[in-house]
């Protein structure tokens, strides 16, 4: 049992709350259903980024999956091994693309041929050889939100199936290019497993093609997105999702490389606010709490649902929207839900708030990032500091005329 009290009186609100233990868990199961294969677990960590989650995650085992030299900067920080980190997003700057090369990390993934040559160019510049994977676009339909799927011709992401063919075999013809992976990722919150079943098997016959060309890929990534509980979903479970990859891998020797970011850290994750008032607006009733969407925006920008609970109240139920200070109608947690009557102070939980939720969060209304707290062992420590006046402004203080 968390005791949200006393971290609201230790470390005030609102606040991040990440479960360690829990993390370690989801990281254990998973890795655990792929153990029939070598397989390597990196870290998406753009869903949640601070040092300490992707040290602990680190220290399990994991690598990093990055989407921004930033990213690949913090992975380093939390100690995990270059040999580990991949590099992934479909636009990548020339100087990320150095440092990465420079680095030495396991592979850059590549998003198209105009990247493919960028990457050459440095690689050559720098008189090294990059490893690269090619990120193939299998053009199925994940079945999850529009804003987040990522696996058909429609999205911005990866290239076809023919255009990987020929992107591969100019890489194998560089001397500055070293084709070593392959890679797909069809969306985030899945909760089916044919679109990934099938994706992979469409990427598993590309490697073989590629094997008679004498393209011998040794890593198979199969992307994250793997679904959690926000609600009811039924989830797609880690064994039947490891056996479905397997089944169409068969007499491939390849290391499965997966890419979670989501399943590893979101249900962890508790977003603590404090109720201020509540008013009514005619007979609308809104419960006013002191965490915005500037510190959790998914509800306000997918119309994502995030399970409420109000600590020790269950009296006088009623239909509300939970909703914070910022100036934007769509500045909600939630609408419509019931919610027992509250008072000054009250504290409210939102759940499954470890992934997509601090990472996206901003200083909107001039608002401090709020302060993260890490739960192991019985035991809770601060992780990241609430921000300051000071620290929102430092970086333009000095040019005040
Ligand atoms: N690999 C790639 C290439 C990705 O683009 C992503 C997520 C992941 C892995 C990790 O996906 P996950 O296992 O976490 O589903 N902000 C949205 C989610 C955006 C996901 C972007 N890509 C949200 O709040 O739902």
């Amino acid at each position: 049992m968390i005791n949200f009290q006393a971290l609201s009186e230790t470390y005030g609100t609102p606040l991040y709350i990440y479960n360690f233990d829990h993390i370690t868990e989801r990281y254990n199961a998973l890795k655990e259903a792929f153990r029939a294969k070598k397989s390597l677990i990196c870290y998406a960590v753009k869903a949640n980024s601070n040092l300490s989650v992707v040290k602990h995650l680190g220290d399990l085992g994991a690598g990093c999956d990055c989407v921004s030299i930033g990213e690949v900067q913090r992975a380093f920080l939390a100690g995990v091994p270059s040999y580990k980190i991949i590099f992934s997003g479909v636009g990548k700057k020339d100087e990320e693309l150095k440092e990465a090369i420079e680095k030495d990390i396991l592979m850059i993934n590549l998003e198209s041929e105009a990247e493919l040559a960028r990457v050459e160019i440095q690689a050559k510049a720098l008189g090294k050889v990059a490893r690269i994977s090619i990120r193939v676009n299998p053009n199925i339909d994940p079945k999850t939100h529009p804003y987040i799927s990522t696996g058909l011709s429609s999205n911005k992401f990866g290239v076809d199936i023919e255009d990987a063919k020929r992107m591969y075999i100019k890489a194998k013809n560089s001397e500055f290019l070293d084709p070593v992976g392959i890679h797909f990722h069809i969306g985030s919150q899945l909760t089916e497993l044919e679109p990934i079943r099938e994706s992979s098997e469409l990427v598993a016959d590309l490697v073989r093609n590629l094997k008679v060309l004498d393209i011998n890929l040794k890593f198979f990534d199969i992307g994250g997105g793997l679904g959690i509980k926000y609600k009811n979903e039924e989830l797609i479970k880690p064994y039947d999702y490891a056996q479905a990859i397997f089944s169409t891998l068969t007499t491939l020797d390849v290391t499965i490389m997966c890419e979670p970011g989501r399943f590893l850290v979101g249900e962890s994750g508790y977003f603590l606010t404090k109720v201020l008032y509540e008013k009514t607006n005619g007979d609308k009733r809104f419960v006013i709490v002191d965490g915005a969407m500037n510190d959790l925006i998914r509800p306000a920008l997918y119309n994502a649902y995030h399970q409420i609970e109000v600590l020790e109240k269950e009296d006088n139920i009623s239909l509300a929207d939970v909703v914070g200070p910022v100036c934007e109608s769509g500045d909600f947690f939630a609408k419509d839900i019931e919610i027992p009557a509250t008072e000054h102070n009250d504290l409210i939980i939102i759940k499954a708030a470890g992934a997509y939720c601090y990472t996206m969060s901003s200083n909107y209304n001039t608002r401090g990032k709020v302060a993260e707290v890490a739960l192991e062992d019985g035991k809770d420590r601060l992780i990241r500091k609430r921000e300051t006046f000071d620290d929102m402004i430092a970086l333009e203080k000095e040019f005040i005329q």
